[in-house]
């Protein structure tokens, strides 16, 4: 019989773990059971725990335990094997690209099976978007999007989000900026909005990246950057030129001395991440554009609308893989294969202990 593992997360206390097994529940109509070959794990699953209740994250998995304690799983973006199906039109075999829990084994309910995706329709997800309950069927896809598996797990998710802000920026005409600043600059949604726009012959802004002493060699080596600026010494950046602020970090205390320091030039600011979780809160009256929170379905759709939606995710992926094929000499791949070394390294994100360098995999299948 197989035995599930799974981490399972404090919701209200992440730093408080436990590693749960148990056996395989009963499959029910409609239900498929997966074995989850491997998931990325970055700042953005500490996002989807700090905005669990906000956006949902905690209902994908929701977790009935017996001690009363408030667990909850964190999903992740992975790849799995059907292993067992009650559902007619999936086969075991078959092998899904989405949104699993950090375990080892999940259930899914596929409904509105199509050849190329199907969507968990299990009750408790009905509050999650669509995004988050699509399953891809990937052995429909080519065979060129096959070979890029890891890079689909582990920046995929990140770099997609890179994609719309950077087409947000250019299909706003920068907003008149002639520098762009990005807060958290060695995360892969940062790093990816400069390299993007970097990349794209039609604007020329000065990019500067801000970010903390430990990875400022990470993100002098991305090449990108024109300028880097440590925290705390945001004075160093050039206030004279109209400037948009595309924020990773969600640090209050970042934003409040970028918005003083470049006061009115500060023509967009847009709040995309919280990878500094801790360091969060509102804002005060500050010069400049007000920051506002980065809503990446808006631009999505907007562009679902004018470029249909095969043609937006081609471009997405392609541009996407592209920074990750530009980045993989700069970052090493590290696989997590046991439960006690994914409970440690969770907490070492929590706690900002994971090198910009270090790209995380786990299998715990
Ligand atoms: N809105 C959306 O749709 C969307 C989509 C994807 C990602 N995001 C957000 O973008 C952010 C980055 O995600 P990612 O996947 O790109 O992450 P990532 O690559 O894992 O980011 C790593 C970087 O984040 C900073 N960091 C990580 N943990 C920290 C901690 N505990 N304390 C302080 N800084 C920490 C460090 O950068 P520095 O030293 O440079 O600060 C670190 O190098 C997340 O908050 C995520 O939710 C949003």
């Amino acid at each position: 019989m197989t035995n599930y593992t799974e981490l399972w997360v404090n919701r209200d206390d992440f730093r408080s773990t436990k590693i749960a097994q148990r056996e395989n529940p009963p499959l029910s109509d409609g239900e498929i059971r997966v074995s989850i070959d491997k998931f990325g794990l970055t700042a953005n699953n500490v996002s989807y725990a700090l905005t669990g209740d906000m956006i949902g994250y905690w209902k994908a998995y929701p977790v009935n335990s017996e001690d009363n304690e408030p667990w909850g799983r964190v999903p992740a973006w992975g790849c799995a094997d059907v292993i067992e199906s009650n559902c007619d039109d999936i086969a075991v075999g078959e092998r899904l690209w989405g949104f699993f829990p950090m375990a080892s084994h999940a259930v899914l309910k596929a409904g509105k099976v199509k050849p190329e995706r199907f969507l968990d329709i299990s009750e408790h997800r009905r509050a999650l978007a669509t995004l988050y309950n699509t399953y891809r069927r990937t052995d429909a896809e080519p065979e060129l999007v096959k070979q890029f598996e890891n890079e689909r797990c582990l920046f995929l998710p990140s770099l997609g989000t890179s994609f719309i802000v950077y087409d947000y920026l250019v299909d706003n005409h920068l907003f008149g900026a002639e520098q762009v600043l990005i807060g958290s600059a060695s995360s892969k949604t940062g790093f990816g909005v400069a390299k993007m726009l970097r990349s794209d012959a039609n604007v020329d802004p000065k990019l500067v990246g801000i970010t903390s002493p430990g990875n400022r060699d990470f993100v002098e080596g991305l090449g990108c950057f024109d300028q880097v600026v440590l925290y705390g010494e945001e004075d160093q950046i050039d206030a004279s030129k109209p400037t948009a602020y595309i924020d990773m970090s969600g640090d209050v205390r970042l934003t409040t001395a970028v918005h003083k320091h470049v006061g009115e030039n500060v023509v967009c600011s847009s709040l995309v991440g919280a990878s500094h979780w801790e360091q969060g809160g509102e804002v005060g009256e500050l010069p400049g554009a007000e920051p506002t929170f980065f809503f990446a379905p808006t631009q999505f759709a907007k562009r679902q609308k004018e470029w249909g939606e095969s043609v937006l995710m081609m471009k997405a992926m392609q541009t996407s893989f592209a920074v990750a094929a530009d980045i993989k000499k700069l970052m090493s791949i590290e696989w997590i294969n046991d439960p006690k070394t994914l409970q440690k390294t969770w907490l070492d994100l929590l706690d900002n202990r994971v090198p910009a360098s270090r790209g995380l995999m786990v299998s715990l299948a």
